[in-house]
C-alpha cells in the first residue's frame, strides 16, 4: 500500500493490483492530481510483474462520482485556456491509456458511478459491477452535456434507446440495469463483488499474458475496420504476438494437446 493521503492508492495481492481511486470524502471525483496520479500509476504498473491484471475500484461507498465538478470545471473557469486544456489531457490520458493497457483491465464498480466514470469505466477491458451500485449520467442535471469521451464510451457498449435515454434523462439505474444493457459484463450483490471479480482474475491469470494483451487490443481495434483491413490486420497483430511470445506459447498450447495429452483447449488453457 502506498500514502493513504495520495489520491490513488496500490496494492498487490494474487497477481492482482488493485488500484483504488481514493477520494473518498469527495466520492472519488477526479480533480487533477487524481488524473495526474493516475497516468504516472499506469506507467508504473505496466513493467510491474506484480500486476498480472489491474483491478479499478473506489474507496468508500463511490467508484467515482464522475469530475470534480470544483476542481476540474469551475477552478478553471477563470484561468486562461490552457488550464483547461491540460486537465483533459490529464484525464483523456490515463482514461486512453487504459484502454489499450498492457495487462487485463476490470472495472470493480462499489458504488456511484457518475458522468465522467463513464469513460475509465468503458475503457476497462471488463466491468463487474455490485447491484447495490447507482449509474448517472448526470451532465444533463447540471447544464452540460457527456464530453470526455463519454458519448462515445455509452455509444460503444449500450444501445441507441438506452444511450439517450439516460443521456436526456440523467435517470439513476442500478447495477442489474448496468448489466442488461451491457454497461458491465454481470452485477453480483456487493458482499460478492471481490470474491466474483478475484475469480475473474484468476482466470485471466492462468492464461498467456502476451496473448491475452494482443487478443484483447485486436478485438477493440477491429471493430472499427472494414472487413478486409480487419483481416489484415489481425494476422499481422497474431504474427507480431508469435514474433513477441519468447515462451512460444503456441507450440506448447499444441504439444501439450496433440502430443501429451495433458489438456483440452476446449476446457481450460494449457499448462505455462
Ligand atoms: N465534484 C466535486 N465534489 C464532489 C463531487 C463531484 N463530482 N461529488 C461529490 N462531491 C463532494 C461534495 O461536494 C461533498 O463535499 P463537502 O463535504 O466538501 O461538502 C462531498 O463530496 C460529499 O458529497 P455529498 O453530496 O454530501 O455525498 P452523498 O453521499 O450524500 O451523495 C453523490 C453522493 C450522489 C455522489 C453526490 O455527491 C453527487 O451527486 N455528486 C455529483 C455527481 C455528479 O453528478 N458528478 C458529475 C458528473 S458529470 C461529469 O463528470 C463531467
Amino acid at each position: 500500500m502506498t500514502d493513504m493521503k495520495s489520491p490513488v492508492l496500490v496494492e498487490f495481492d494474487s497477481g492482482i493490483a488493485f488500484v483504488t481511486l481514493n477520494r473518498p470524502e469527495k466520492r472519488n471525483a477526479m480533480n487533477p492530481a487524481l488524473n495526474a496520479r493516475m497516468l504516472e500509476v499506469l506507467d508504473e504498473l505496466e513493467g510491474d510483474e506484480r500486476c498480472g491484471v489491474l483491478v479499478l475500484r473506489g474507496a468508500g461507498q463511490s467508484w467515482s462520482a464522475g469530475m470534480d465538478l470544483k476542481e476540474y470545471f469551475r477552478d478553471n473557469d477563470d484561468k486562461p485556456r490552457n488550464a483547461t486544456l491540460k486537465a483533459r489531457r490529464q484525464s483523456g490520458g490515463w482514461w486512453s491509456r487504459l484502454m489499450y493497457f498492457e495487462k487485463p483491465t476490470i472495472a470493480m464498480v462499489n458504488g456511484w458511478c457518475f458522468g465522467g466514470a463513464f469513460t475509465p469505466l468503458v475503457s476497462c477491458d471488463l466491468a463487474i459491477a455490485a447491484e447495490e451500485a447507482n449509474f448517472g449520467l448526470s451532465e444533463i442535471n447540471w447544464g452540460i452535456l457527456p464530453g470526455g469521451n463519454v458519448t462515445r464510451a455509452v455509444a460503444e457498449v449500450m444501445r441507441h434507446r438506452d444511450a439517450l435515454y439516460y443521456i436526456m434523462t440523467g435517470e439513476l439505474f442500478g447495477g442489474r440495469k448496468a448489466a442488461e444493457m451491457g454497461l458491465v459484463n454481470e452485477a453480483v450483490p456487493l458482499a460478492e463483488l471481490e470474491t466474483r471479480v478475484r475469480k475473474i482474475c484468476a482466470g485471466l491469470l492462468e492464461k498467456n499474458p502476451v496473448t491475452l494483451k494482443a487478443a484483447k487490443d485486436t478485438y477493440k481495434r477491429v471493430r472499427d475496420l472494414p472487413w478486409d483491413l480487419a483481416d489484415d490486420y489481425i494476422y499481422a497483430k497474431l504474427e507480431q504476438m508469435l514474433f513477441l511470445d519468447k515462451t512460444k506459447g503456441r507450440d506448447e498450447g499444441l504439444k501439450q494437446f496433440l502430443d501429451d495429452k495433458t489438456y483440452q483447449p476446449g476446457l481450460g488453457a494449457y499448462k505455462r
